[in-house]
């Protein structure tokens, strides 16, 4: 298994989206990590669908979308509508986990759940068939440039576990204070799928910088 490297869009020069984007396509990035937040579920309010459209005409990348808004499944449609690869959602945010599930794959995407460093890995559990992703949380989410929380190694690690057992071919994305010090253990510890903003879009050649978290993983720093 080879790490999957997502930039976060969060973190990026909004003033040359494009050159950002195709800079981490050069680097050898996967995926597209694309943070909405509404400032009800999260503190901060970023971006929705005008962005989505601007990053499906500018790349061809899978769009990885981390929804931090209440009521997630009011974009379901609208997101795939889109194009939108991945819908993940926080469960806490909504009442009906399972139909909202259900309906990301009748639209055609992928569905995950993210977990909050307080949220407990039970939420999972009733719905782990359904889940093409599982998103931990390694800061409280809201804002990038936050620091990794250490805690999170050990939830990663018994995620990892209950996905192995249950026989789940589910992703195990990691999000929040990705650097190239802090990637390894989350790699360690059972993750396949790595969310980095600032390590990314922070850096002055942000190709070299998605070469380097994946050298990272495999290098102790
Ligand atoms: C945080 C977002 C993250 C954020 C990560 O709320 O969900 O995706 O962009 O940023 P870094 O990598 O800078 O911690
Ligand atoms: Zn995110």
């Amino acid at each position: 298994m080879k790490p999957r490297i997502a930039p976060s869009v969060l973190s990026a020069d909004m003033d040359r989206l494009a050159e950002q984007v195709a800079a981490v396509e050069r680097g050898g990035a996967e995926w597209m990590h694309v943070d909405v937040m509404d400032g009800r579920f999260v503190p901060n309010l970023t971006f929705g669908a005008p962005l989505i459209r601007a990053l499906g005409r500018i790349t061809r990348l899978p769009l990885d979308v981390h929804l931090m808004v209440v009521e997630p499944e009011r974009y379901i449609d609208e997101y795939a509508d889109l194009g939108v690869a991945n819908f993940t959602f926080h469960p806490e945010a909504t009442i009906h986990v399972e139909r909202h599930l259900a309906r990301a794959h009748e639209r055609g995407m992928k569905a995950g759940l993210a977990l909050n460093p307080a949220s407990p890995i039970g939420l999972l559990e009733e719905v782990l068939d359904e889940l093409d992703l599982v998103l931990i949380m390694t800061v409280n989410p809201g804002y990038g440039g936050q620091e990794y929380l250490p805690a999170g190694t050990g939830k990663i690690r018994r995620v990892r576990h209950l996905l192995t057992q249950r026989n789940s071919p589910a992703t195990l994305e990691v999000d929040g204070g990705i650097t190239v010090g802090t990637i390894r253990r989350a790699w360690e510890a059972g993750a396949d799928t790595f969310v980095a903003g600032t390590a990314v879009f922070g850096e002055a050649d942000p190709a070299a910088a998605v070469v380097r978290l994946r050298q990272a993983c495999e290098t102790a720093v």
